[in-house]
């Protein structure tokens, strides 16, 4: 097939990790004989150093017309000062907004091989496999805000249409799985999570009821993902909370390095990141953890391509790679040197054939 795929490598680490995810992309559309025509652009803190804005015209009007968006990571310190107009980070809210990307798949599922890189107990980790969904175009990010000088205002607002289509989504994917969503609010506080709660409870009553639904507190489940993570299959969140949570998630992974995303939206277009930032702290030493970027790939093929097959090879050699101890240092054992960003590449690659 002929496919279109943006790449937007960004900032820090972003560059690194993209190119060896850009490297596995190829080797897919060698192997099974696709053509995908690949088109790089500036965003985030690199594109504001070449002058532009955070989210330029041009690539913004390319994600639009791309089938599917491969991101790498924004942010840096350069740009953080809190008084700043201009940041970063808005281009890939821009994204999200103006592709309609609403829904954002987050994948846990810790590597056996990786036990040792996790701080919890490998009886914790066992059978720990869910998705976060985390409803991505909407609550406290993308509400009113106001800064005065001796207070500022960030506004939380969900409609009910915003909650009735990520709860389909939410839906559609237990049913794939293992039947039970859990989903995270703070009603006992929030009125937005009261909302959140009963429309929820409806759309899984009316449209989903082969699906087991159970409601908890983000401050509990912040503990019971620690503590029992293993019962979770579907967990379905609001935009802030699933931004934290799924960051917590990675500590069961092992790193946040590993872990792919994918934001989608109506259609199949959508757009893949790992979950971890830009890490400006080890940005161009070649030792940043390109798995996560290349997991974002078979997302990539899987959701926006349509190619499951080409999807499970790609993760199939992934597994391959960190079975055969080919680990960065973030997921190294303790007492061996991690592998370059470039060497984890070729260890997929090599299992790609
Ligand atoms: C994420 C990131 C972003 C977010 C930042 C970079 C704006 O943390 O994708 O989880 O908060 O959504
Ligand atoms: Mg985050």
């Amino acid at each position: 097939m002929k496919a279109h795929i943006a790449i937007l490598p960004g900032d820090g680490i972003g560059p690194e990790v993209t190119t060896e995810a850009v490297r596995c992309l190829r080797a897919i559309a060698t192997r099974f004989g696709h053509a995908f025509d690949m088109t790089e652009a500036p965003v985030g803190a690199a594109a504001m150093e070449a002058g532009l804005s955070p989210l330029p015209k041009a690539t913004l009007q390319l994600a639009m017309a791309c089938d599917a968006v491969l991101f790498g990571a924004i942010g840096s310190p350069r740009f953080n000062d809190p008084s700043a107009t201009k940041r970063p980070e808005q281009a890939i809210l821009g994204l999200r907004r103006a592709l309609g990307l609403y829904a954002n798949l987050r994948p846990v599922k810790p590597f056996a091989s990786l036990m040792h890189a996790s701080p919890l107990r490998a009886e914790l980790l066992e059978n720990v496999d869910f998705v976060v969904v985390r409803e991505l175009t909407g609550g406290i990010y993308f509400g009113r805000r106001q800064r005065e000088k001796d207070f500022a205002i960030d506004e939380c607002r969900y409609s009910v249409a915003e909650i009735e289509r990520i709860t389909r989504i939410a839906g559609r994917l237990a049913r794939a799985r293992r039947r039970k969503v859990t989903s995270v609010d703070k009603a006992n506080v929030l009125e937005t999570s009261r909302l959140w709660r009963q429309v929820v409870t409806r759309v899984m009553a009316e449209e989903f009821s082969d699906v087991q639904l159970e409601h908890q507190l983000v401050d509990s489940v912040a503990m019971l993902l620690l503590t029992r993570a293993a019962t979770f299959d579907v967990i379905l969140t609001e935009n802030l909370f699933g931004d934290i949570l799924s960051d917590e998630a990675a500590a069961l992974a092992g790193s946040l390095g590993l872990l792919p995303s994918a934001s989608l939206g109506e259609g199949t277009q959508g757009l893949y990141e790992p979950i971890h930032g830009s890490a400006p702290d080890i940005a161009g030493q070649g030792v940043a953890n390109p798995y996560g970027a290349i997991a974002s790939v078979a997302m990539l093929l899987r959701h926006s391509l349509l190619l499951s097959s080409e999807a499970a090879a790609l993760e199939a050699a992934l597994a391959a790679a960190i079975s055969a101890d080919s680990l960065t240092r973030d997921i190294a054992r303790s007492g061996v040197a991690g592998i370059s960003t470039r060497a984890a590449g070729d260890a997929v690659l090599r299992r790609l054939g």
